[in-house]
Order: structure tokens, then sequence, then C-alpha cells
């Protein structure tokens, strides 16, 4: 990464303002189900904390749309952070008003404060010049580590940067890292295994994709739209009848970049969209009338297998069935098995892909997990980051 870091300021002494994304999913009550994004913050927070730095953490949560919602306070995030780091930590009431203020004050050198939810004020997402001058107006430093929302061109993301030194922290470092030596310099064959419900999320990826991969493999959803434009019956599964030119162009490309592209050869399918619903396998391009495709079948995952141990880099975005229901995840737990068996380097992309890898045990059995969905999509889209752009270069 071209982009200064953490280790490249002095941090001694200095009020330092560290973007997170501590937007974390919880349950009804409020409890955090998966801390993965808080987990992935703590060496960044933990160099602050011993180098002498007063850390000013700061996220979003949610959607709350500008203004406070209990439901989307950093409470619980601030509990967690304790738990995790032995360490105090004091929630501001506000983000940049009195409190905030007042707590940023009286810190000593190692203490933490935690900003309320950025996105209680209406200035974040608009990215309005003047919040992000009054967030700035709390530190000395500027420190983004929130990979996660890299991809939002918002005040404590990236307005803040112009008032301030900005760096990255290690979270960023190593996420870019990953991602871009992956896509620029793959150990071949290089595989690409894409999911998910549409198509439409994923054609800037796919289109990209396509100029550097050996083999593309296509499940999920979006998989019915490609079958649907070769002129298969898919029953009821879903399609994108405005992107069936789109899935022809698509292939007739990878022809010409001599990429090879594989789609789900059965399906499994079942008669509503329900858990226990009925179910049965078909060959995909026989899909019945008054049936929908949920997962990829068996010769698929053994078609896919095959082609995934002979890669030597292979990058996952999406699940290829419908993994929250028990029944139709068989084909998102197989790949994600697969995947930790290949000897190869694996970065699977945030989002569920993440959510089935954590929920099968595997985190850990693979090269890399992302902790960001849509910044990780647009990384691999090739586009730039907002949150990366504003940083400073080496
Ligand atoms: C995410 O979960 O993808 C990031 O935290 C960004 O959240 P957002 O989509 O609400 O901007």
């Amino acid at each position: 990464m071209n982009k200064k870091t953490v280790k490249d300021i002095d941090v001694k002494g200095k009020r330092v303002l560290l973007r997170c994304d501590f937007n974390v999913p919880q349950d009804e009550d409020g409890n955090i189900t998966d801390n993965r994004r808080i987990v992935a913050a703590l060496d960044t927070i933990k160099y602050l904390i011993y180098n002498d730095a007063k850390i000013i953490l700061c996220s979003h949560l949610g959607r709350p749309k500008g203004e406070f919602k209990k439901q989307f306070s950093l409470s619980p995030v601030a509990k967690e952070l304790e738990k995790l780091l032995g360490k105090e930590v004091k929630l501001s009431e506000d983000v940049v008003g009195e409190c905030s203020k007042k707590l940023v004050q009286n810190m000593k050198d190692g203490d933490i404060v935690l900003l309320e939810n950025v996105r209680f004020e209406k200035g974040e997402e608009k990215n309005d010049p003047e919040f992000a001058k009054q967030l700035a107006s709390l530190a000395d430093i500027y420190v983004n580590d929130a990979f996660g929302t890299t991809h939002r061109a918002h005040a404590s993301t990236a307005g803040v940067a112009k008032f301030l030194p900005a760096v990255a922290g290690f979270l960023v470092e190593k996420e870019i890292n990953f991602m871009s030596n992956a896509l620029k310099n793959p150990e071949r064959p290089f595989i690409a295994i894409l999911g998910g419900a549409k198509v439409s999320d994923k054609i800037g990826v796919i289109d990209a994709l396509l100029e550097k991969v050996d083999t593309l493999i296509i499940g999920g959803g979006m998989a019915y739209t490609f079958l649907k434009a070769q002129g298969y019956n898919i029953g009821n599964s879903m399609c994108e009848a405005d992107k069936l030119d789109l899935a022809i162009k698509l292939m007739e490309k990878a022809k010409e970049k001599n990429v090879k592209l594989l789609l789900p050869v059965d399906t499994v399918i079942g008669k509503e969209f329900k858990r226990d619903t009925e179910s049965k396998v078909v060959k995909s391009t026989e899909i019945p009338n008054d049936w929908e495709g949920f997962d990829i079948g068996p010769k698929s995952i053994e078609l896919f297998g095959e082609e995934i141990k002979k890669a030597k880099t292979v990058i996952w975005n999406g699940p290829v069935g419908l993994f929250e229901f028990d029944k139709f995840a068989v084909g998102t737990n197989s790949i994600a098995k697969i995947l930790s068996e290949v000897d190869a380097t694996t970065i699977i992309g945030g989002g569920d892909s993440a959510a089935a890898i954590e929920k099968a045990g595997l985190t850990d059995k693979m090269s890399h997990v992302s902790t960001g969905g849509g910044a990780s999509l647009q990384l691999l889209e090739g586009k730039e980051l907002p949150g990366i752009e504003c940083l400073e270069n080496k």
C-alpha cells in the first residue's frame, strides 16, 4: 500500500481520532452477535495505547439517518471493547458536542474515548465540511482503520482528512495489501467464485475479474439469469429480465479472454421460499415450472471443487445458495470446506460469504477474511475507495 500508516507518524501524547467500522450485527436485545469487526480493530488500538496516544474512537452503527436513536447507540460496542481490551472505554453521549469535548480535554495518554454513532449527525453522510471540521477539532491526527466503510465518502471516513494529518490503521493496510496483491500479481491458476442474489450488484466486478482470472465460477441467485440468457427453463428462480443481454455479453467476454466460466450443472430446487419446503435436485437446464432454485447441487459442488483444488489464488464473494436456510446451505458450506483444505491463497470478501465461513467455523483456515462487503467489492472492481484516497501518500 502506498499510503502512510500509523507507524509513519509520531503519536506519543497526541489525540488520535481513530475511525473504525464497529457496524456489528445485534439481536433484538442489542447483544452483539458477531464481534469480528471489533476484534479486527484491536491491533491499531493496542498499538496506540502502547505508544501513549490519546485514542478517540468513532464509528457508525446501522443507518439512523442523522438523528439519535437508542437502538443504534454504540454502548454495546463500548462494553465489548472494554471486555476485549481489559481497559476502560468512556462512551460519550454525543459526537462533537459538549460531552465529547469535555471527555477529550480530560484524557491522559493511553486513555480511550468512544464518540457516539457518527450517523446521529446529519453532516456525516453528507460529508458536510463543517461537521468534518468539528470532528477534526477534537484531535491532532486522523487514522482510518474502518476498511468496511472506505467505499463511503462521508465526513468521518474522508472529509476529516482535509483538516488533519491522515494515515491508515493496520486493518486497512492488511485488507488493501491482501486484495491488491492478489489482483495485481496472483499466483495462478487464479479463480474467482461469485455468488449472491443479483447480477446487477456484481456487473462491475464480473467485468473487472474477467480481465484477471483464469476461471470464474458463478453460483447463487445470479446464476439463473445466466442460465435463462442461454434459453434454459429456470422455473420460478430468481431472474433479472433486464440483464439477460448483459449476461450474454459477459459470457462472450469470458470466451474472448479465454476465461473458463462455470455455472451450476445441477440445482437444488424448492417449491416455496420456506425453510422446510419440499425440495429435490434437478439439472440446472431443466428447472420445472413452479419450482425455484435455492442451492447448487452435488454435481456442481464436485465440478467447482475440482477446479478450486487446482487453484493457487481464490477470491470468493457471495454465497452460492440460500445459506440462511440449513436445507439450502450445503453448497455454500461445501465450497467453504473445500477452500479450507486447498493449498492456495484464499481471500473471502466480507458480508454474507464471511458470515457463511464464520458459521462453518472455518475463518481461521482462510488466508484472509475481509471485514468489508461493499468495500471489498469496490476494490475487486478496481474502483477507488474515498476512505483510502484521502490518506497521505508514503
Ligand atoms: C457495511 O456494513 O458494509 C459498512 O459498515 C457500511 O455500512 P453502510 O452500507 O450502511 O454504509
